[in-house]
């Protein structure tokens, strides 16, 4: 079928909206009618061509919610009408890392999806008669997708979709990096820094863990008002005094729990310096420019402090994230304020745009 898609045609380039070719779901796949998509960091990462392990051409977009429209042979997961939210973080449920409570990193298609194939090496886009890949699996930037089954989670067909598509990514990220990473421990004190989609995301997860102290460190004033509104009790502006001011907040000791949600690597040392001796666990969310590294004085670590990572919060996608958009429906979680612009895919680049100027936290891309 034909669809319309947003394609990356060279890096550093606005991307293309245009016709695409989408072939019909093969075995263990799923054709999905996209309903809405976050544009998040990491498309515009891989847009820019400073991503090594970037390619194009393709069709960008990951953070992704829907309804499924058709399943291929032996499809057994979801059916025609669920409503769904796309994994670039799938769940198998049978390698030996999905069979683990200890990880959520799902082996069964890592490479294919890493190189922009579906599991069996091929692609369902084609662009001029020419095969086109796929991105993170995904390629929500478009009114269809053609999906592996096990990169789908189902969740309550009440959820509106145009706030559930932010459980694709970046708020199950920070939520999960609190609740399940970390797993914060009620009447705790935790630090977040960051406050974009991700830092936000673990400001509400530290909540619904029952902390009782969260501060957030942020540059921008706008994103900290969001912070307490998200449930921050402190909120901090960043800069080379933040960990001074958190060791002071908490009786020179520093945090149970902090969060790195920034992608900078002087931050995640921040991160670490502000972590308690004795058992701070500090949890690094961000990315960070390729060949850069992590200085940490040992003797923090000596003393009790911890450091960890978090993909995807931990979260074991199909299972999880449908727990998650059941929580906001029970209206625990605030999504509306995390929506700051909604485009159409036509629009595609100004949400690029946007998100360099640092303008709101998400746009959402509706389709018609
Ligand atoms: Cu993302
Ligand atoms: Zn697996």
């Amino acid at each position: 079928m034909k669809i319309r898609a947003a394609v990356l045609e060279e890096f550093a380039k606005p991307l293309i909206v245009r016709e695409v070719e989408l072939s019909e779901p093969g075995p263990g796949e799923v054709l999905v009618r996209l309903v809405a998509c976050g544009v998040c960091h990491t498309d515009l990462y891989t847009a820019s061509g400073v991503d090594p392990s970037g390619y194009a051409p393709t069709v960008l977009g990951h953070e992704g919610a829907g309804v499924v429209e058709r399943c291929g042979e032996g499809v057994s997961l979801v059916r025609e009408g669920d409503h769904v939210v796309t994994l670039f973080s799938p769940q198998c449920g049978e390698c030996v890392h999905c069979l683990s409570p200890l990880t959520n990193l799902c082996l069964a298609i890592r490479e294919q999806q890493n190189q922009g194939y579906l599991p069996d090496g091929t692609t369902r886009l084609a662009l001029d008669g020419e095969p086109l890949r796929h991105f993170m699996g995904t390629s929500t930037f478009a009114q269809y997708t053609v999906m592996p089954q096990i990169a789908l989670a189902r969740i309550d067909p009440e959820a509106p979709l145009d706030r559930a598509c932010l459980f694709a990514c970046g708020l199950s990220t920070g939520l999960g990096a609190a609740m399940k990473t970390a797993q914060v421990r009620a009447g705790s004190t935790c630090v977040v820094f960051g406050a974009g989609m991700v830092g936000l995301g673990a400001v509400a997860g530290c909540r619904l863990q029952g902390a009782e102290r969260i501060v957030c460190v942020d540059l921008a004033p706008e994103r900290l008002v969001l912070a307490r509104g998200q449930g921050a009790t402190d909120v901090i502006s960043g800069g080379p005094e933040a960990v001074e001011q958190i060791l002071e907040m908490t009786g020179g000791f520093g945090a149970d729990y902090t969060f790195e949600a920034t992608g900078n690597v002087a931050v995640m040392r921040q991160a670490v310096e502000s972590a308690r001796m004795g058992w701070g666990l500090c949890t690094v969310c961000g990315v960070a420019g390729r060949g850069e590294t992590l200085d940490v004085v040992p003797r923090l670590l000596i003393t009790g402090r911890r450091i960890c990572g978090s993909s995807f919060g931990g979260l074991k996608g199909r299972e999880d994230v449908p727990e998650l958009v059941n929580r906001y429906m029970a209206g625990e979680i605030d999504v509306d304020p995390f929506i700051s612009h909604r485009l159409s895919l036509d629009e595609v680049n100004v949400g690029f745009e946007l998100m360099q100027a640092q303008d709101g936290i998400r746009s959402v891309i509706e389709f018609a």
